[in-house]
């Protein structure tokens, strides 16, 4: 993916100067100066030493060079307690914080981080924090920063640059991360890597000591810049581990995904054609959840094995042509851009509802529905009514994005327990061998076994849950090749 990297005027100062008060932290709301010192001391330039281009976001914002930029500080109570509400809820990543409070593994290293600002992110920052990291922030995605919760992290002294509705400064958030100068780098997304690896190869190469991606997408774009032989630092594929694929994708996507379309929509799924593109984890989580309440579900596929499956989930399978004629609720899940195009828009049904829950906003071509659309009025939160030339009305959510997330809160505080807890103990492992002499290989690294069994056994023992042990006669049989009828 090309890093789209703004080019913003150079030099214009970012804050001017306070017409507020000094907010109660002791930052000034709406732009004092001031630039950031990290934890070590390292003064925090932007551009890795250029000056702090100007953003284009409209609106106001509560600012602080270098420092932060968040839609409203005086939000950060309500943030608090949404926060306080997860921690509750993630009590295997509470404990590995708890764990490691002592060892401050982070102590003199720098994070940026560029992950959907939820209240479940701002947990998995404040660890890193609480754990000696020096921390900076970004949203991976412009819909899904919740702002309250920036504004909470944002008071609490974390670096961060997030807010809803972010679609003109997207990049010069992420710059703003970058100027940490990180020896660490956590993504959902790829953005961040990308824009290090692209617009900052040496300091990427020299400097930076290792990174993680969280999601599908992600990782399949760190496969290919590693197979191009241009990934620059070593990078964990968190979204592989079993104890973040097999349930963040699958119940995650599943409920976050119906969450998400029911707060836009409000409609009743019993009875309803529920089109599902992509029957991988997260579109069979989404399929899944959408049977449970009563929708006939119809997935559309390119992988054979994929098709099977949800067929013997006694889902239909069809094409996407075939399907557009029949669905009442599409939903997007596949990572593949152009999944409905203008072709099939003009064979659905009126009244017809389409969203994604895919990273990218490729996969539902907006443009092309724009071609033939009449008008276009925002008919309740995060839900768009087209009229097309024909007279026919189609619904459009979260403007093709991540319907979960931009319509919803995202996954549940109790599944993003196991994929952030997989992120800090990745970042733990990249720290100690750093801090041990030791090179890690400039490769996508898988998860280990370990990692997965402990969060795994962690999670279950806080649900009450214990599990049996073989015997060691039990193990003797399954390991004896003799053994048979
Ligand atoms: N991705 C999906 N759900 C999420 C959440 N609640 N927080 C952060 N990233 C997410």
């Amino acid at each position: 993916m090309a890093t789209a990297t703004k080019k913003a005027p150079a030099k214009k100062a970012v804050a001017k100067a306070a017409t507020k008060p000094a907010a109660k932290n002791g930052v000034h709301e709406n732009g004092t100066n001031g630039a950031h010192k990290n934890g070590n001391g390292a003064a925090s330039s932007s551009s890795l030493g250029k000056g702090i281009p100007a953003k284009k976001g409209k609106g106001s914002f509560s600012e602080v060079a270098g420092k932060y930029c968040v839609r409203d500080i005086k939000m950060a109570d309500e943030g608090r307690m949404l926060i306080q509400w997860a921690e509750s809820r993630m009590p295997v990543l509470m404990h590995i914080r708890e764990k490691y409070k002592k060892a401050q593994p982070f102590k003199g290293l720098r994070l940026a981080g560029s992950l959907h600002v939820t209240k479940e992110t701002a947990v998995l920052v404040e660890t890193f924090a609480a754990l000696g990291a020096d921390v900076s922030w970004s949203g991976c995605n412009p819909l899904s920063t919740h702002d309250a919760v920036a504004a909470a992290l944002a008071k609490g002294g974390i670096s961060i640059f997030a807010w809803y509705g972010n679609h003109e400064d997207f990049y010069w958030c992420i710059e703003r991360t970058i100027d940490l100068k990180p020896h660490l780098t956590l993504d959902d997304g790829c953005d961040l890597i990308n824009t290090v690896h692209e617009k900052y190869p040496e300091f990427a190469k020299r400097d930076v000591i290792g990174g993680t991606e969280e999601t599908t997408t992600g990782v399949h774009r760190l496969r290919a810049r590693a197979a191009a032989g241009k990934l620059y630092y070593p990078v964990y594929a968190v979204n592989d581990a079993i104890t973040k694929w097999d349930f963040d994708n699958v119940y995650g996507t599943g409920q976050s995904t119906i969450d998400g379309i029911l707060r836009a929509t409000s409609v009743m799924l019993a009875g309803k054609t529920f089109v599902v593109a992509g029957n991988g984890h997260c579109g069979s989580g989404v399929a899944k959840r959408a049977v449970g309440l009563g929708a006939n579900v119809v997935v559309t596929e390119v992988v054979a094995t994929s098709a099977l499956k949800a067929v013997l989930e006694g889902q239909r399978v069809m094409t996407m042509d075939e399907a557009a004629k029949v669905g009442d609720i599409f939903c997007t899940a596949t990572g593949v851009k152009d999944i409905i195009r203008k072709k099939h828009f003009e064979s659905m049904k009126e009244g017809a509802i389409v969203c994604n829950t895919g990273h990218y906003d490729a996969e539902i071509n907006l443009k092309e529905l724009a071609s033939i659309t009449k008008s276009k009025r925002t008919i309740r939160p995060n839900c768009e009514e087209y009229t097309l030339k024909n007279g026919k009305k189609i619904f459009v959510l979260a403007e093709g994005r991540l319907v979960n997330l931009a319509a919803a809160e995202g996954h549940p505080s109790e599944v993003m327990d196991m994929s952030f807890s997989n992120q800090l103990m990745c970042h733990i492992k990249l720290a100690e061998a750093h801090k041990a002499g030791k090179k890690l290989p400039k490769e996508v690294i898988d998860i280990p076994k370990e990692q997965d069994e402990f969060i795994a056994e962690t999670k279950l023992s806080t649900m009450g849950m214990k599990m049996d042990k073989l015997t060691k006669e039990q193990l003797a049989y399954i390991n004896d090749y003799n053994a048979g009828t």
